[in-house]
């Protein structure tokens, strides 16, 4: 293995330049990207072949090994490629990383600027595994880590333990940031730790699976789930663990459940052939309603942690999409429900719709940062056609299973001014279908005792459906609605 190592860090180009002792790197153990970084601008400027460099890692930055001559040397102009593939090379445990990765800069460097076009040389064949290597360990990250909850001093946090085969920890963090935004977690692993607080992102020391919390309700949400989704004329036992490997069942509360699905399957398979077919049961809207006023949250964030725990009315969405902006805000705005883009990154208002909103809030005057958006129903709602996932209109009787929520929000945001974005919106504040065209401006929201004004508009998405010589002149009035609403605003907040 050292050898053909060995072989591939040679290269025609590297018979000249410096000999002598060879250079010691000494690295961050872990993935030390900018360490990495620095260190191969300076060797590549002295001109240094990679057999005349040794890499190791400690602990010590004091002990770096080129000093001060890092930050001198400018960065290297490397083909996209070469440079996507760094910081996926970088995380792996394999120690010789640094070393093939500077080979390959070396030759790129040295005449051979397409190399990585040919994928039957060994060591771009070499460093494509590595990267495959932690593609496959993130994407095992992603879907497997698994969050309990632990009231500490500061409130509410999630804590999660994961062993990744390698130093992913730093590289999966954003993922999990985007998904768990208004969430305070903290995800350990035996060689480091990242925490995030809502607003940044901090890696600290390695952690201990002791410091895990006891399990909580959320665990039994996950078994239900995975139970009740669990299919017994699909088990296939062999891809279940090529998918899911037993490694990481330890920390996956569902999968205690497995053994017991399993050996259950052959008779569930067959109970399901024999069973009449049936219809679904409606899930009753007033006591789920009944059951999330029990729950008396005090604060806007005891209320998205109950939205966050709820399960979908209508299943399938990724997660709940909980509003944004911060509390005391003027103006409020009210959509639908999360379309695709808002599932995925748990964020509402960022899908096409969600941009063209910030467009004409822009022209209008209104800070998209400084109002709260929302939504009448929390998780998406769709219909799966080949690869896309397509947008289904929320029923009434849904608009009122999550009116508590959007009620309560209101309650904690205390707007001075609420603009309801087209039809769903107008229903969820006002309990009844009224007709946008007829109600387009300011509106008086009954149900809310005038606590705030209201406003009626469009919803930003009806102007994306329309025919190309109509969209014009919509936006153009979309955008007078929101001066208006901006103009209100400014008088409201004086
Ligand atoms: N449409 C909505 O109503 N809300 C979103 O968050 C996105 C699209």
């Amino acid at each position: 293995m050292r050898k053909a190592a060995d072989a591939m860090l040679r290269s025609p180009a590297s018979g000249h330049g410096n000999a002598g002792a060879p250079r010691a790197m000494l690295l961050r153990p872990g993935a030390d990207l900018d360490g990495f970084r620095t260190a191969v601008r300076s060797l590549v400027a002295e001109g240094v072949p990679p057999e005349g460099v040794t890499w190791s890692e400690a602990d010590s930055p004091g002990l770096f090994g080129t000093g001060a001559a890092h930050a001198l040397s400018p960065p290297l102009a490397l083909p996209k490629p070469v440079a996507a593939l760094i910081p996926q090379v970088i995380p792996h445990r394999d120690p010789e990383r640094y070393g093939l990765l500077y080979a390959l800069i070396w030759r790129v460097c040295h005449g051979e600027r397409h190399l990585m076009e040919v994928g039957s040389d060994p060591l771009v064949h070499r460093l494509h595994r590595l990267a495959k290597a932690i593609g496959r360990d993130l994407h095992k990250m992603h879907a497997f880590l698994r969050f309990r909850r632990a009231e500490g001093p500061d409130g509410e946090r999630y804590i999660a333990w994961f062993e990744p085969d390698h130093h992913i920890l730093e590289a999966a963090a954003p993922f999990f940031v985007n998904r768990f935004r208004g969430m305070r977690w903290s995800i350990l692993t035996p060689d480091g730790s990242a925490h995030w607080d809502t607003e940044a992102l901090t890696l600290g020391p390695p952690g201990d699976r002791a410091q895990l919390p006891e399990g909580d309700g959320f665990e039994a949400g996950w078994q239900t789930y995975y139970e009740s989704t669990f299919n017994p004329a699909r088990t296939n036992l062999k891809a279940m663990r090529a998918e899911m490997p037993k490694k990481y069942w330890h920390n996956m509360p569902e999968t205690a459940a497995i053994p017991a699905l399993v050996r259950a399957a052959a008779g569930r398979t067959e109970a399901m052939i024999e069973r009449e077919p049936t219809m679904p049961t409606r899930r009753d809207p007033a006591r789920a309603v009944a059951a999330m006023a029990d729950q008396d949250p005090k604060t806007l964030e005891e209320l998205n942690a109950i939205i966050r725990r709820t399960e979908p009315l209508v299943a399938g969405a990724t997660q709940a999409v909980l509003g944004e902006g911060p509390v005391g805000a003027t103006i409020a705005f009210v959509g639908e429900q999360p379309g695709d883009q808002e599932d995925r990154q748990g964020r509402p208002f960022v899908g096409p719709a969600g941009q063209l909103l910030s467009r004409a809030m822009a022209e209008a005057g209104i800070d998209r940062g400084a109002s709260y958006l929302t939504n009448a129903v929390k998780h998406f709602k769709f219909e799966e056609r080949g690869k896309r996932r397509i947008h289904q209109k929320p029923t009434a009787g849904e608009v009122s299973h999550y009116r508590w929520w959007l009620d309560r929000e209101l309650d904690f945001v205390a707007p001075k001014l609420v603009v309801a974005l087209g039809a769903t919106a107008v229903l969820a504040l006002t309990g009844k279908a009224v007709p946008i065209t007829r109600a387009r401006g300011p509106f008086r929201f009954d149900r809310f005792d005038n606590r705030f004004q209201g406003f009626i508009t469009v919803h930003p998405s009806y102007l994306l459906r329309l025919p190309d010589e109509a969209k014009e002149e919509a936006y153009a009035a979309f955008v007078d609605d929101l001066r208006r609403v901006e103009a209100l605003g400014q008088e409201l907040a004086a």
